[in-house]
């Protein structure tokens, strides 16, 4: 049995290079009273696939969001324990699914035969992320939903991906993620979202509001980390493999026979970033040079202090502008434990909360989307499956 007044949703993630679906249970507004716990969550990343690209590949990761989608579905549902259910009759169902699944045959293939050995599972809402990310990839876990919502009768939700990684940011942690709370905070909080796609400063001064103070003018932090990984001759994702090699040139304590690297836009008066600067500044130096392991592990080690001198310099300088109490951080990127040591460090200095999911949960995953998804549920804002599409450069702005 479970209690009324809170509310199943079912999160799903497809933006970029992870396919994710999970189940939460939450209930309460967003404050004290406020309690989620995991269900049943599921997640496959495609990243090795990505790796020969040196970056995400669109049609494939469309291909395989589509591959994914079912069997992740399948084990979620496996994990709450509520498989198997009565069969559900698909009939004039049927003709609708197909034109909502036109441009997913391979998703539709097997979803009908998922959809006619199962039954409605005890859900309320379906979060799906509408952008910002790449549209081929988005649509799929769009249409994917558009299709459950049809036929087991329940709202969509559209989630900002980003606030998604925002809301998260902002939860207790705990290892079990039973009854998991919000963390105690206070506002304004600043958020700064570091992934592949994004760098941006977000100003929040309630929950639920959103500034965009800054945001970068060419390549996202972790695109610099993906691109400088491949001048390096290193692997992808790139960001934990110049980290590993910025840590160990740290723990040797070698010297650094790199010549520094330049921190963009830290002195100048604004919020945004610029990281395609540095990306060529590594560029330069080893264009035609055959690097020896601890040169590689020098100019990791540079570009990592660059990027962590930028991102902190910049979000010091926000903090003091608009007097922000917390500062939360989300996005891939913030996986990186240098930047969350140099973070926490510089902060605590400046009497600023900071709050940084674990590093599981820092990358995308379906968690954040059926939270982000939560709160717009309990004020009833639901999409409109006919009108609903993909935003790839969809903005958090409220
Ligand atoms: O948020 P995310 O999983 O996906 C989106 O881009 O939305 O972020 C992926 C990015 C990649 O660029 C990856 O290189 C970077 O996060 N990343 C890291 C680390 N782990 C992942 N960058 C620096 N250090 C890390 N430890
Ligand atoms: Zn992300």
């Amino acid at each position: 049995m479970r209690y009324n007044l809170c509310m199943r949703i079912l999160g799903i993630e497809t933006s970029c290079d992870e396919t994710a679906v999970c189940l939460i249970e939450a209930e309460g507004n967003f404050g004290s009273d406020f309690s989620w716990s995991l269900l049943g969550n599921a997640l496959i990343s495609q990243a090795a696939m990505h790796a020969e690209f040196g970056g995400v590949f669109p049609n494939l990761a469309k291909r395989e969001h589509a591959k994914n989608l079912v069997p992740l579905l399948k084990e979620v549902l496996h994990q709450m324990d509520i498989l198997p259910l009565p069969r559900t009759v698909l009939g004039t169902q049927r003709t609708v699914l197909d034109e909502v699944m036109q441009r997913e045959p391979e998703l539709l293939a097997q979803l009908i035969p998922f959809l006619e050995q199962h039954g409605k599972p005890d859900i309320d809402a379906i979060a799906v992320t509408y952008g910002p990310g790449l549209e081929p990839a988005l649509w799929v876990g769009i249409n994917f939903a558009k299709a459950l919502s049809l036929v087991w009768d329940i709202p969509i939700v559209a989630v900002n991906h980003m606030e998604g990684h925002i809301v998260l940011s902002m939860m207790e942690h705990s290892d079990i993620l039973k009854n998991v709370r919000v963390s105690e905070f206070e506002f304004p909080v600043l958020a700064l979202l570091i992934s592949g796609g994004h760098t941006e400063l977000v100003l929040s001064k309630t929950f639920d509001e959103y500034r965009l103070i800054g945001q970068t003018r060419d390549d996202a932090a972790g695109e610099a980390f993906d691109k400088v990984a491949r001048l390096l001759g290193l692997g992808y994702p790139g960001g934990p493999e110049i980290s590993r090699l910025a840590a160990e040139s740290r723990l040797h304590g070698l010297p650094l026979h790199t010549p520094t690297l330049p921190r963009p836009m830290l002195r100048e008066d604004n919020f945004d970033f610029s990281f395609s600067g540095l990306k060529t500044a590594v560029l330069r130096l080893v264009e035609g040079k055959e690097l020896s392991g601890e040169e590689k592990m020098g100019l990791a080690r540079e570009f990592e202090d660059a990027v962590a001198d930028v991102l902190v310099g910049k979000t010091m300088r926000a903090i003091e502008e608009y007097g922000a109490n917390t500062v939360v951080v989300g996005g891939g990127v913030s996986a990186n434990t240098e930047i969350r040591r140099r973070l926490a460090s510089t902060l605590s200095t400046a009497n600023c909360q900071l709050l940084i999911p674990p590093p599981e949960l820092a990358t995308d995953n379906a968690i954040m989307i059926a939270l982000a998804g939560y709160f717009h549920a309990l004020k009833k804002e639901y999409a409109d499956p006919a009108t609903l599409s993909a935003k790839g450069n969809l903005e958090l702005t409220t």
